[in-house]
């Protein structure tokens, strides 16, 4: 067991260190609470004789395994290690992140990848290949039923990228994670383009031009806390509860709320300022911060309640009019409770845009064709620019104050039906055959 406690030996420790890098189990001894976790499959090793592969038997074949705890919750977790081949992965290394994926989905708990990995070992062939797919299958029958995240602590290449592509969250660490399916020397061969590995598939690159990533982290600390923090909001499986904090009832009234939205409807705000506003204090925690600006995610909690937030964003490319009502969960897609605030325009488009359509021969035909459109513009304003047409509809269920945002907005989650799945799904319209 002490052998197996060095993995690929001092020397490429030390090399791993030299890059910023933490080892495997440095990596498990900062994510799980102390003297939590239990190491699963220690002494295993790869059957391979082939190109010097028996000279090469290292305890453990570059992932250390096993379960522990995260802020008290049981919690399965991998970790590759680098090390040792490169963390690449093959026959036993998969069979070891396989039994931890059955485990979890077995016990309904989260599974947590750090992956650090040069991809299939290609003195295993296609052993390898078949190794990644069997994690690719368990990630699809894990999906929906327990958490899986994936943080990339390293140079991830080939199938090291595709499995945590399937898993619900990816966290990669600035400047030391790479992800890509082939790195850059290949694409030099193969498209004769020179391009760089932050270029091909650095953090930033997948945090703002292809969206693979979720979170960034300027370290390998950071990204751990990240990691746990993630889990405080989710639950352990699919039939459980998230976690709730304690929530002592208060006056919620934010008066701040009644301030940030402009006068003029043409003027952009942060819609952050509003989720901050609204929320319980610093526990927004946005997802795909970097990407598509004109829409917020992320997770928060409210009155002690864990909730998901998908919110336009008007200060980037104007957020969105018109379609926007259809889809931010309106009352016609499923919503429990519509507010809405007295500023809210809830209409086709802007009115200018719609007078200019509606009102064009009009305009046309009056002496002074700007005095037309204004007067028309105010007139469709006055009758669709604010939200009373869908409340009385009952597409609204009511018209609050934006200072009563927070105190309503703790009413109503609490009243939602989160656990009972099977009362909810009697409501829902059966699929037609
Ligand atoms: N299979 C077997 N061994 C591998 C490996 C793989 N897929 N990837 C890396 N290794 C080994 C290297 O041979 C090296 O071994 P050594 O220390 O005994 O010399 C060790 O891991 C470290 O790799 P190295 O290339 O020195 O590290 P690096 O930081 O310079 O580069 C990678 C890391 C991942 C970018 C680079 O190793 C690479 O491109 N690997 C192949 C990626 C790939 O295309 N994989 C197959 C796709 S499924």
């Amino acid at each position: 067991m002490a052998q197996a406690q060095l993995g690929g030996g001092e020397k490429r420790v030390e090399a791993q260190h030299s890059k910023g890098k933490l080892t495997a189990r440095e990596r498990i001894h900062f994510l799980m609470d102390e003297g939590s976790f239990e190491e699963i499959g220690m002494l295993v090793t790869h059957r391979s004789t082939d190109f010097g592969l028996d000279k090469q038997k290292i305890l453990g074949d570059g992932v250390v395994t096993g379960y522990g705890t995260v802020h008290g919750r049981l919690t399965y977790v991998f970790a590759q290690d680098f090390t040792v081949l490169g963390g690449s992965l093959a026959e036993a290394h998969a069979e070891k992140i396989c039994k931890i994926m059955d485990l979890a989905m077995k016990n309904g708990a989260p599974v947590i990848g750090l992956n650090d990995s040069g991809g299939a070992r290609i003195q295993e062939g296609v052993v390898s290949l078949g190794g990644y797919a069997d994690i690719f299958y368990r990630n699809t029958l894990a999906s929906g039923v327990i958490p899986q995240f994936s943080a990339i602590m390293g140079p991830c290449a080939g199938g090291a990228v595709y499995s945590p592509a399937l898993t619900d969250f990816i966290m990669m660490v600035e400047k030391t994670s790479y992800m890509f399916v082939t790195g850059p020397n290949v694409v030099k061969t193969v498209t004769h383009e020179e391009v760089s590995s932050e270029e091909l598939g650095g953090a930033t690159a997948h945090a703002t031009k292809s969206g693979v990533t979720h979170f960034t982290y300027e370290n390998e600390i950071a990204c751990i806390e990240g990691v746990k923090r993630l889990l405080s909001y989710v639950p352990q499986n699919c039939e459980e509860e998230p976690p709730q904090l304690e929530y002592k009832a208060a006056d919620e009234t934010r008066t701040a709320l009644n301030d940030i939205i402009p006068d003029n409807p043409n003027q952009p705000y942060d819609i952050r300022e509003v989720i901050e506003g609204t929320v319980d204090e610093n526990s927004f925690y946005e997802v795909h911060k970097d990407f598509a600006g004109n829409i917020v995610v992320g997770f928060a909690r409210i009155g002690g309640r864990s909730i998901g937030i998908v919110a336009n964003q008007p200060a980037y490319l104007a957020g969105a009019y018109g379609g926007a009502y259809d889809v931010m969960n309106s009352k016609h897609i499923g919503a429990d409770m519509n507010y809405a605030w007295p500023s809210a325009e809830i209409a086709v488009m802007g009115a200018k845009g719609a007078a200019e359509i509606i009102f064009k021969k009009e305009i046309k035909e009056a002496d002074d064709h700007e005095a037309k459109l204004k007067e028309k513009e105010q007139e469709y304003a006055h009758i669709f620019a604010n939200p009373y047409r869908a409340a009385a509809r009952g597409y609204i269920d009511e018209v609050i104050r934006p200072d009563q945002t927070r105190e309503k907005l703790i009413r109503a989650v609490a009243r939602v039906a989160f656990n009972r799945p099977n009362v909810r799904n009697a409501f829902r319209p059966k699929t037609v055959a």
